[in-house]
This record gives structure tokens, C-alpha cells and sequence, in this order.
């Protein structure tokens, strides 16, 4: 459940970045993000001002229609691309304005990723693949974090395999034990699951609560599915490059109707009876058209699960 009902939220115009990640202990925060691809013609707004903060220690997702700006939103906070306009700052540092090098050694130091390929590599066996990061940044492995680690993800008695000697599923969980080992400021995890059977999908998303529940770890992550995003203490929800809605924990039911008014598609049974899916009614009301949402000064960050605030 979200820490952050209690805490009052920060205005934030009147404070720098720097003064609001210490306040609200936000690990990310962004300030009027903007993102425009390409010139003239072709200049696409991929993002138009993004101003949230990730709260330490939760499990946050973002989600949205294809080509509202997930990716591009993850790629800039996780500083591997830059905005138009706008500051991020990771854990503290303001890395918008960091020389590229600084900017490498601060992914290195302080940024985790879990892709949806997942990207190990070939010629090295699971073991090697799991402390690569550690072996890029010449630290010494945390022998009694790494066994733990090893045990979660339970690659015990695979850890001498080569990636093609696993399966999907172990590969995968090589990859969140690599994405864990240095013990990341924050993880970012695009579609984790997408590559996976729903069992496989399931043992995943579990690792990552389970690493946000026992080691306080931090992960945003992008998905399509309602489910994975159930599991989020965080619900951010993206369309056409603005935040629209903010919400604490959410069941699937109401993450799907979210968003699919978000494409235009209201739920049959919008109107309800009265029990329950409160929230699609509340999407679709009166003429069973969705409001325009927009995300509220406290961001419905109160995951009390009683609905979203949806204003005109
Ligand atoms: N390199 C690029 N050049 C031009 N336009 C781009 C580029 N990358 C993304 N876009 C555009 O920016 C918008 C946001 O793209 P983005 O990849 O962030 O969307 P997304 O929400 O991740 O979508 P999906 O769910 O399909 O992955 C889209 O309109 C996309 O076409
Ligand atoms: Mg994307």
C-alpha cells in the first residue's frame, strides 16, 4: 500500500528538485518534462510536461495507449535520452544537465533495467550475467547479497548455464537478479513480463513486489497489463504525453476500464447497478463519453481503492 497517503504533497512550483526529492524522498522526480521528436512538419510532442515524483521504496507503473509516451517518459528518467525541455533528477542528482559520461557512470552507479529481451549475454554463463554490472563498475560481489539473491530467484543449480542452456522464464530471472545485484537506486523494468507465459509472467512480477516489500527497492515499470499493474503501489496513466491519472493501488478490473476509456471504449455496463464498477460509471457519465481526465493536485495518490477522481 502507498506510504505516500499520509504525506502531504509538495507544491511544486515553489521548490527546486532538489528540495522537493528531499522533502518527499522522491528518488526520481521530473519537472515540466517535454519531449518533441523530429522539426516543422514532422515534430511529434511525445511528452507535454510531465511534473511527477517516484516515492522511495514502491512499485510504480505506467501505462497508457500506444504512443502516449511510456517509453520515452522511462527512457528520460532513466537517462538514457535526453528531454526537449525540463529537469529529471535520479536519487538526488539533477542528471538533465550531466556531461554523457557523468550521465554513464550515474546509470552505472545508481540505475537498474529489465528489458523485454533480456538482453544477457550469450557467451556468458547465468552467474557471469548476474554480476556484470558489478564487474563493469570493478565492484567486489556482496558474497552473502548475491546467495540471497540467487535463492529468490531460485537459478541455484543453473547458475553455470549459458543463456541458450535456460529456459524463458530463467532467463528472465537472470536478468532481475543482474537488474538486483547492485542493489539500484531505482530499477526500471520495460514490459517485464511481455516475453513470458502467464505462470512465467506471474513469478516475475512476484520477484519484483517481493524485492520492493523485503529490500525497500524502488521500480518503475511500464506494462500493457492490468494485472501487472495491480500489483503496483502506483498507477501512473499516460495519454498523449500528459499525465492523466495518478492513483494509489488498483484492482485489474478498474485498471482495464481506465483504460480503455482512455481509447474512447466505455464499458456496456457503465451505468452499473450500483455494486461495484463504480469507477467506469464514473469514466463514462453522463453520455457515456470519457470525460477528459486530468491528474488532481493530491494525484488520488490516497489508494484507498475507492475510484479515481475524474474532473472535467
Ligand atoms: N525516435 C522517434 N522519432 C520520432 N517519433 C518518435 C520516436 N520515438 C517515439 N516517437 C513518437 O513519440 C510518441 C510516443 O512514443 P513512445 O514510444 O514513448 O510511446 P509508448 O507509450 O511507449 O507506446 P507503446 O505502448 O506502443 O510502446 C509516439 O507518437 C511515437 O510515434
Ligand atoms: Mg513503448
Amino acid at each position: 500500500m502507498s506510504d505516500t497517503m499520509d504525506r502531504p504533497q509538495q507544491p511544486a512550483a515553489a521548490q527546486t528538485t532538489a528540495e522537493a526529492s528531499a522533502t518527499t524522498d522522491a528518488v526520481v522526480a521530473t519537472r515540466s518534462l517535454t519531449k518533441v521528436y523530429g522539426t516543422g512538419d514532422a515534430a511529434v510532442k511525445a511528452l507535454r510536461g510531465v511534473d511527477v515524483e517516484i516515492g522511495r521504496g514502491q512499485l510504480t507503473a505506467i501505462m497508457g495507449p500506444s504512443g502516449s509516451g511510456k517509453s520515452t517518459l522511462m527512457h528520460i528518467m532513466a537517462g538514457l535520452d535526453r528531454p526537449s525541455e525540463g529537469t529529471v533528477s535520479v536519487d538526488g542528482v539533477e542528471i538533465t544537465g550531466l556531461k554523457e559520461r557523468d550521465l554513464t557512470q550515474l546509470r552505472r552507479d545508481k540505475i537498474g533495467f529489465i528489458f523485454q529481451s533480456f538482453n544477457l549475454l550469450p557467451m556468458l554463463n547465468a552467474q557471469e550475467n548476474i554480476v556484470l554490472p558489478l564487474t563493469i563498475s570493478r565492484t567486489p560481489v556482496d558474497k552473502g547479497w548475491f546467495e540471497r539473491l540467487i535463492g529468490i530467484v531460485r537459478l541455484e543449480d543453473r547458475l553455470t548455464h549459458k543463456p541458450s542452456e535456460l529456459s524463458g522464464g530463467q532467463q528472465q530471472r537472470v536478468a532481475v537478479a543482474r537488474s538486483l545485484v547492485a542493489q539500484p537506486a531505482v530499477l526500471f523494468a520495460d514490459e517485464p513480463t511481455g516475453n513470458l507465459d502467464s505462470r512465467r509472467g506471474e513469478e516475475v512480477l512476484q520477484l519484483l513486489r517481493q524485492s520492493v516489500d523485503e529490500f525497500g527497492q524502488t521500480i518503475i515499470m511500464v506494462t500493457h497489463d492490468a494485472h501487472a499493474a495491480s500489483i503496483s503501489d502506483r498507477v501512473l496513466f499516460l495519454k498523449d504525453g500528459v499525465i492523466v491519472h495518478d492513483h494509489g493501488s488498483m484492482s485489474s478490473d478498474d485498471i482495464y476500464d481506465v483504460i480503455r476509456s482512455l481509447e474512447g471504449i466505455c464499458p456496456a455496463d457503465a451505468d452499473g447497478d450500483g455494486q461495484g464498477r463504480t469507477l467506469a460509471a464514473e469514466l463514462c457519465a453522463p453520455a457515456n463519453a470519457a470525460p477528459e481526465v486530468v491528474a488532481t493536485a493530491t494525484g488520488g495518490r490516497d489508494g484507498d481503492g475507492a475510484g479515481l477522481r475524474a474532473e472535467r
